[in-house]
């Protein structure tokens, strides 16, 4: 049995509890890791002023992959300016280690409004408006100027689309959903629309269609059921996956892979949701989100078998639960089915 080498963020709030839950459960499912923590976050930060440092990026270069909980301070906490832990800490580890695809799936559980629906959306994850393109003019004037722009790379865009064709190429419903705003963005916008013709001739199998940003958002709300594969920039992506999470049952049940799908390095593997400070240490957050995000870890390292035991537990708790459980409850009843 192969060991895998798993650098563990466990990072703030709820991050290390629902982290533990996700270990506990791959512990279970009998795959074989071995496990070094990283103390990095916003309570790092505060004690140290360190967030991520070049040194700490190339120590998880040698890794096979990351899993993160969350980091972040907690809201209303001005201590952290803005950004410093989101383009010090996250975005860092999704330029440096160039984890360009930002996978995130969704089944809506029973009772959500997306019931029934199954779709994966797939978000460009180093380029956009996230790239940190633009500054400032006469800043803290009167006449000051702030401009950010949106990097948008043939290159870029082109292995994002390609992953997803081949992604909804695998799947029953073979659909792929460009989402953009090609109609005001029309230099970006257009990029992607050609990419995405361009790419789908090598795709015969798979029917594509196109929506705009503002119209994926009444849909997601009121007919999620027609999304099979999403595929849209980093800053539309950010947006429709956590309406995606809310639709699908909630945020505590979003998973997502940040992932360098040319392999030249390890891959990062997260909830969708933040540090929530304000339940943190009360064993009330859902782990279910930490648990699938390990089971996409571990289907990404080649553990099919134990990934797949993984999300049918999930899904069958998910759907047939109801009462209030602790985060080590659910993470023990997940452990028990696997
Ligand atoms: C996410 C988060 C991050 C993002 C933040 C924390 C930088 O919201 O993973 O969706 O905007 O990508
Ligand atoms: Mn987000």
């Amino acid at each position: 049995m192969t060991q895998h080498r798993i650098a563990v963020i466990g990072g703030d709030g709820i991050g290390p509890e629902v982290t533990s839950e996700a270990l506990k459960v791959i512990a279970a499912a009998g795959v074989d890791l071995a496990t070094t923590d990283f103390d990095l976050g916003a309570s790092r930060y505060q004690r140290t002023g360190e967030v991520l440092s070049d040194e700490t990026l190339e120590e998880l270069r040698g890794f096979d992959a990351i899993l993160l909980g969350a980091v972040g301070p907690a809201i209303g906490d001005t201590s952290i300016p803005p950004g410093t832990l989101e383009r010090g800490l996250l975005l860092k580890a999704r330029f440096g280690l160039d984890l360009f695809i930002n996978l995130r799936p969704f089944v809506g559980v029973p009772g959500s409004i997306a019931e029934g629906a199954d779709f994966v959306v797939i978000r460009e994850n180093t380029e956009g408006t996230y790239a940190g393109e633009g500054g400032f003019l006469r800043h803290g004037t009167p006449h000051e100027i702030a401009t950010q722009g949106s990097v948008n790379t043939r290159f870029g865009v082109e292995r994002c689309v390609r992953f997803a064709f081949n992604l909804a190429d695998s799947r029953e419903a073979k659909k792929l959903t460009l989402v953009h705003k090609t109609n005001v963005l029309t230099f970006s916008g257009d990029l992607w629309q050609r990419t995405v013709n361009d790419v789908a001739t090598e795709f015969p199998s798979v029917s594509v269609d196109y929506n705009h940003i503002d119209a994926a958002c009444i849909y997601m709300v009121e007919q999620p059921s027609r999304y099979d594969v999403i595929v849209t920039d980093n800053l539309f992506g950010d947006i429709l996956t956590d309406l995606a999470g809310a639709v699908a049952g909630g945020i505590g049940f979003a998973a997502s892979a940040n992932l360098n799908a040319s392999r030249t390095g390890p891959s990062l593997f997260e909830p969708v949701h933040g540090a929530a400070h304000d339940i943190a240490g009360q064993a009330k957050a859902n782990p279910l989100a930490a648990i699938s995000s390990g089971a996409l870890m571990l289907e990404f390292l080649g553990e099919t078998e134990a990934a797949g035991r993984i999300s049918a537990a999930v899904t069958e708790y998910a759907m047939s639960t109801t009462e209030q459980a602790s985060t080590g409850e659910i993470g023990d009843a997940i452990a028990g089915r696997v």
